[in-house]
């Protein structure tokens, strides 16, 4: 396993949003060297940055024109090499957006794809030879190029699908995964990454990473064999390389296709969506930080603990505050329940991303149509919120040329405010990551031990090395047992651990949150027998 994700904390950076230096109304990537400083005080010590290559932007650059080139509105190709710089000057890793599924209809490689005459980009994409070939199961578009039949989709419209081949090809048409054309895209794709890994960034994020071969099997044998081509020889030049996918599935990713994290993702009613955003089960509310939500930990822990031991040897899950894909927390929880869900991801294992802005709690924006495909998303892609000035901080320009509005509400919250406030959720975020990079046992290896969770039950109790969490985001007040020789290193709420005999008595009050080190070796002894 990569060694420097060991103590690495992500933040997620939306280029469009982040910092605007040349006042022309959006993000670029001058503005996120200038806050280099930032986030390293925040403590976070990695990037992911969606993609900021050449695009006409119907996808906001997840519709790639150009891999090798990046967009004018971010900058020139020698800002990124002087972020990566720059970043790793204050020991800051950065790792970009890889879109290999698909490039947008304004790629030179679709260009040249959909000419009727042959040629070396013919078959970059999966084309049907006849226009009533259509591609059954998948989305497609005919009546647009000069050639015959119809291409497939990868997602929207804009984004021709490209082809790395077939499991088991039943279509003349439809290639194998090792037929020299999905060679061919296989190796391009390669050299995109080896591209801008010489350049000097430190890896990669992928986008839609599972989706790669069409028909795949259950197990995704032939999307897991494309990147097990790909990335021993990407480490073997760059061993230091990390890559991170968008699958959902740890023991696919992580197992099979060779990645060092994989997402734990929001998926209506999966075991993340049950913690934060279980909004409609039973026409309610249900997620477990919510305080009302009759909390069951078990939803999630029936689908978390499976995908843990499969990979806890090979690889890390990531769990995420959200991303530019997902409502932000704001959306449904209060202050101290965004406290206690960011507690839990930041003592959890894995390799944790904080997305910008969730470190102030920024509002999700319901109210905004959509931008550049964003549709629902669009509400938690606005600009980040600096200090009380002009566009809150972020932009020079006029508010009517910003790439979105900033929040108007009258307590938009904002770095500046946040950092003089000790009771902001800024410092909340800040106090736990730094918890985190002090104590190895809180970082992305130590085993995670679950020691007491009961359906409908509080509070939880998980154990890590010498500490031991307790999660209490109900409003119901308890008590419990824990070994003695405990200290309270972190604490959220009204929680303590008072000395009884040989063990001690935890109160734990409504809606908290506590770390307990061991203090001693016999502390640590009894914690290692200690079940529930
Ligand atoms: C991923 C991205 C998303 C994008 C889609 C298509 O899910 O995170 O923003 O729209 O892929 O590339």
């Amino acid at each position: 396993m990569m060694k420097w994700l060991q103590d690495a904390v992500f933040y997620e950076i939306y280029p469009q949003s982040f910092y605007d230096a040349n006042g022309d109304g959006i993000g670029d990537l001058i503005g996120i060297i200038e806050k280099l400083d930032y986030i390293k005080e925040l403590g976070c010590n990695a990037l992911w940055i969606n993609p900021f290559y050449d695009s006409p932007f119907k996808d906001a650059g997840y519709d790639v024109r150009d891999y090798k080139k990046v967009a004018a509105r971010y900058g020139t190709d020698e800002d990124a090499v002087r972020l990566f710089e720059e970043a790793h000057k204050r020991g800051i890793k950065v790792l970009i957006d890889l879109v290999p599924g698909h490039t947008s209809e304004e790629h030179e490689w679709f260009k040249e794809s959909s000419k009727a005459e042959k040629n070396e980009y013919s078959d970059r994409y999966i084309w049907s030879d006849f226009i009533f070939n259509g591609i059954e199961g998948h989305p497609y578009i005919g009546g647009e190029a000069e050639r015959d039949g119809v291409y497939m989709l990868n997602f929207f419209k804009c984004q021709p699908a490209l082809n790395y081949g077939w499991l088991t090809p039943t279509e003349p048409w439809q290639k194998g995964i090792d037929d020299p054309a999905c060679l061919a895209t296989r190796k391009a794709m390669a050299d995109v990454m080896r591209f801008w890994l010489e350049k000097g960034c430190d890896g990669f994020r992928v986008d839609m990473a599972d989706s790669l071969v069409k028909e795949d099997d259950a197990n995704k044998s032939g999307t897991c064999r494309i990147y097990r081509d790909i990335l021993p020889g990407l480490w073997h030049d760059f061993p230091q390389a990390a890559f991170v996918s968008e699958w959902n599935n740890p023991d696919q990713a992580i197992n099979g296709a060779g990645f060092d994290m994989d997402f734990y993702l929001n998926h209506p009613g999966n075991g993340v969506n049950s913690l934060f955003r279980d909004y409609i089960t039973e026409g309610e509310d249900r997620s477990f930080f919510r305080a009302d939500g009759h909390g069951d930990i078990m939803k999630f822990l029936e689908e978390y603990q499976p995908r843990y031991n499969k990979t806890m040897m090979s690889g890390y899950i990531s769990l995420i505050t959200c991303n530019h894909d997902t409502p932000r927390l704001t959306k449904t929880l209060t202050k101290r329940e965004i406290e206690l869900a960011y507690a839990f991801i930041f003592t959890m294992p894995g390799v944790p991303f904080l997305y910008y802005g969730d470190e102030i709690g920024m509002k999700y924006r319901e109210d905004l149509p959509t931008k550049e495909g964003g549709y629902f998303r669009t509400g938690s892609r606005t600009p980040m919120q600096w200090n009380s000035g002009k566009n809150l901080g972020f932009s020079e320009a006029d508010a009517a040329d910003l790439y979105l509005p900033v929040d108007d509400a009258p307590d938009a919250p904002n770095v500046e405010d946040a950092m003089k406030d000790p009771d902001s959720l800024y410092h909340t975020v800040k106090d736990l990551i730094a918890l985190r990079h002090a104590h190895k046992d809180l970082q992305a290896n130590t085993y995670c031990e679950v020691i007491y969770a009961e359906k409908e039950k509080f509070p939880f109790i998980y154990k890590r090395g010498s500490f031991i969490m307790v999660l209490n985001p109900s409003r119901e007040t308890m008590t419990n047992i824990i070994p003695a020789g405990f200290e309270k290193v972190y604490g959220i709420g009204d929680i303590e651990a008072l000395p009884v005999d040989e063990s001690d008595v935890l109160k734990v009050g409504p809606q908290s949150f506590a770390v307990f080190k061991a203090t001693t070796e016999k502390a640590r002894e009894a914690a290692i027998a200690w079940k529930q």
